[in-house]
C-alpha cells in the first residue's frame, strides 16, 4: 500500500507530531511510500521568507534523523516539485466547487476575525488534494483535524475519474494505532499541539534535554495521588503514562502497577523521552552541519518523486485536453 503523508515545516514539531505521525512512517520502510515536508502549505498565512526555507531544511533532516529511510521511503521537499504540484492544483481547482472549500471547517477557524486572509489559505485543501493524488497514494495516514480535507481529496480524485475517466487513485484516511492523541502537558484535557500559544505543556522534538525534563517534572497531574491508567478520571497521569509507554515499547496499565508515584512517574517519562529524542536532534544537528550531505539527500528524493508522478500528472493533462 502506498503510503503518503505530509508535514508543515513550523519549527514546532512536537512530541505528539514524532509519536503520532513521524515515528509511525520511520517505522513502515516501505519502498512506494512518500513522506514530504509541505512548505508550499507553509506560506497560506503570513511568513517570513528566510525562516520558511530554514525550517524546510530543518524538517526534511528531522525525518530524516528520526528514522524515515530515504534509500527506501522517498523523502522530499514540496517545493522541489513545484511545477508537477502546482500543475495539478490548477487541474484540480477546476474540477473543486467554490461552495465545496467554503464548507471547510480549518478554512473558518483560521480565517475569523482575520484581515487579508490569503486566497491559498482559502484553496489549501486543494493543494493538499494534489500531494495525495499526484502521487498515487492509496493511504494517507493524517490526525483528525485532516479528515475533512482528506474526504475533499476523495470526492476530487473520483469526480475527476468520472468526468475525464480512470487516471486518479481513490486515496483512504488511516489514523495512526498508537500515542493518536498525546495531551497537552499543562492542560491534559486538550491536545499537544503547535499552536497552543503557552509552551510549557508542549515538548518539542528539539528542546535541549535540561527544557525537556523541566516541562515533564511541571506536568499537571490531579489529587488523587495514586498511579492509575484512567484517561477519563486522571487524563494528566494517564498521558504521562501513554508517553511513556510510546517510548519504552511498554503498556500503560502494566506501567501503572510499577510505579509508585507521581514523582517517579514524571523521572522515568522524562528520561525516556529525553532517550527517545535525543538521537533525532542529534541526527538534525549533524544533517544541518553538513550541507552537501542534506543537498544530496534531498535531491535524491525530489529525483525519485518526480519520476515517480511524471506519467501520472502526463494522463491528467491529456484526458484534460491540455495534451
Ligand atoms: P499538525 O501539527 O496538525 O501539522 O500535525 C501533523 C501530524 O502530527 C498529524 O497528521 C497528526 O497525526 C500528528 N499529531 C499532531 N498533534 C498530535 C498529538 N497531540 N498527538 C498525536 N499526534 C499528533
Ligand atoms: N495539511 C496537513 C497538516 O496541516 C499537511 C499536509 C499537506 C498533508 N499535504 C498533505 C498531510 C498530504 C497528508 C497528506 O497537517
Amino acid at each position: 500500500m502506498t503510503q503518503f503523508s505530509g508535514i508543515q515545516p513550523t519549527g514546532l514539531t512536537h512530541l505528539g507530531n514524532y509519536l503520532g505521525a513521524i515515528r509511525q512512517w520511520a517505522a513502515r520502510h516501505h519502498r512506494d511510500d512518500l513522506f514530504c515536508v509541505v512548505d508550499l502549505h507553509a506560506m497560506t498565512i503570513r511568513h517570513n521568507p528566510n525562516v520558511l526555507r530554514a525550517r524546510a531544511r530543518e524538517q526534511l533532516a528531522m525525518l530524516i534523523a528520526a528514522g524515515v529511510n530515504p534509500d527506501i521511503a522517498c523523502v522530499f521537499t514540496q517545493s522541489d516539485l513545484i511545477q508537477e504540484h502546482a500543475a495539478l492544483t490548477w487541474v484540480l481547482e477546476c474540477v473543486v466547487s467554490y461552495g465545496e472549500l467554503a464548507r471547510m471547517t480549518q478554512f473558518k477557524d483560521k480565517a475569523k476575525g482575520q484581515d487579508g486572509v490569503r486566497a491559498g489559505l482559502f484553496t489549501y485543501p486543494v493543494l493538499m488534494a494534489a500531494d495525495i493524488l499526484l502521487h498515487g497514494a492509496e493511504e494517507v495516514p493524517v490526525g483528525e483535524d485532516q479528515r475533512q480535507h482528506l474526504e475533499l481529496a476523495r470526492t476530487l480524485a473520483k469526480r475527476f475519474n468520472a468526468t475525464y475517466g480512470e487516471v486518479l487513485t481513490v486515496p483512504r484516511a488511516v489514523t495512526p494505532r498508537v500515542a493518536a492523541r498525546v495531551a497537552d502537558l499543562a492542560a491534559p484535557e486538550r491536545k499537544m499541539s503547535k499552536s497552543s500559544g503557552d509552551q510549557s505543556g508542549t515538548v518539542l522534538v528539539l528542546d535541549p534535554p535540561e527544557l525537556i525534563r523541566r516541562k515533564i517534572m511541571r506536568a499537571v497531574t490531579d489529587q488523587v495521588g495514586e498511579v492509575r491508567y484512567a484517561p477519563e478520571s486522571q487524563p494528566g497521569v494517564s498521558n504521562l503514562l501513554d508517553i511513556l509507554a510510546a517510548c519504552t515499547n511498554g503498556e500503560p496499565r502494566a506501567l501503572a502497577e510499577q510505579i509508585s508515584g507521581y514523582a517517579e512517574l514524571k523521572e522515568r517519562t522524562a528520561e525516556a523521552v529525553i532517550e527517545e529524542l535525543r538521537p533525532v536532534r542529534e541526527g538534525v544537528r549533524e544533517l544541518l552541519a553538513d550541507p552537501a550531505e542534506l543537498d544530496q539527500l534531498r535531491a535524491h528524493g525530489a529525483e525519485r518523486a518526480r519520476a515517480g508522478c511524471a506519467h501520472r500528472l502526463e494522463a491528467v493533462l491529456k484526458v484534460t485536453g491540455l495534451r
